[in-house]
């Protein structure tokens, strides 16, 4: 279930490599992907790999998790605009494959609706990348998230809207709600790479092992998944018992 690396940037390496691989099997792919930190070096070592090696990225299909509500796709700390500036303005992808959810849709409701009923249509995700935040939440899925939940508007805890302050510089306010693909559209990729680097996240990696499936820890959900992998940095896996740190893939809650 753990796939432990010394660093972000074996981790990139990693990762990287499992997407080229699977759109070289498979270039009509889906993708779920994930924006943030973690996955900055993700996609530029993705890039540089693509560009190398010419991988055909046209046919693949993305859906993101999740976007900030009130920001709209130009909005420079929008999830559309890191999308563009890390991943999709680099290689030629099929613009109308690439679906993020839109934070100024008029009705939202119906918006997140239609966006999970859009994902089965596509035949539903095939690899999904995750990242994790402070709390355990996976999309913008907080702490008591029902496991049930489809595409939904979320109230952001103070904690994300802290963490996530390091992007909004300046004066800039984190918006207080996002849409976000809900615990039953993310589980139901086939198979899902969640990513977490650097010290900030070791404690909370430390409770999932600890823990139970419970939807206090939303990222827990993951242990009922068979095709589930959970790959860190050493700094990420620090507080995990030294067994475990020692032999990942045998040692499963
Ligand atoms: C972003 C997302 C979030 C982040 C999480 C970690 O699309 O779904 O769950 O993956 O907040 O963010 P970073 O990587 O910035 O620590």
């Amino acid at each position: 279930m753990f796939h432990i690396l010394p660093d972000a940037a074996s981790v990139a390496e990693y990762v990287s490599l499992q997407l080229v691989t699977r759109i070289r099997s498979k270039p009509d792919i889906v993708l779920g992907l994930a924006t943030g930190g973690t996955m900055e070096p993700i996609y530029a070592r993705f890039v540089e790999q693509a560009c190398r090696q010419r991988l055909d990225v046209s046919r693949l299909t993305s859906f993101n998790l999740d976007e900030y509500v009130g920001l709209s796709a130009d909005h420079p700390k929008s999830y559309s605009a890191y999308m563009r500036q890390h991943l999709f303005r680099h290689l030629s992808f099929d613009g109308s494959r690439l679906h993020l959810p839109d934070g100024l849709a008029a009705d939202l409701d119906r918006h997140s609706a239609e966006y999970s009923a859009r994902l089965r249509q596509c035949g539903g995700v095939a690899l999904q990348l995750l990242g994790v935040g402070s709390n355990g939440h996976i999309g913008f899925n907080e702490p008591g998230t029902s496991f049930d939940s489809r595409c939904h508007i979320v109230r952001l805890s103070e904690r994300t809207r802290i963490d996530n302050s390091r992007f909004f510089e300046g004066n800039a306010i984190v918006p207080e709600s996002a849409i976000t693909m809900g615990m039953s559209d993310i589980m139901e990729a086939r198979e899902i790479l969640l990513i977490a680097t650097g010290e900030s996240k070791a404690a909370i990696v430390a409770e999932w092992y600890r823990n139970g499936v419970t939807e206090a820890i939303p990222f827990t959900v993951l242990k009922r998944h068979s095709q589930a992998k959970i790959i860190l940095d050493d700094a990420a896996a620090s507080l995990l018992p030294a067994a475990v740190r020692a032999s990942p893939l045998a040692v499963y809650g």
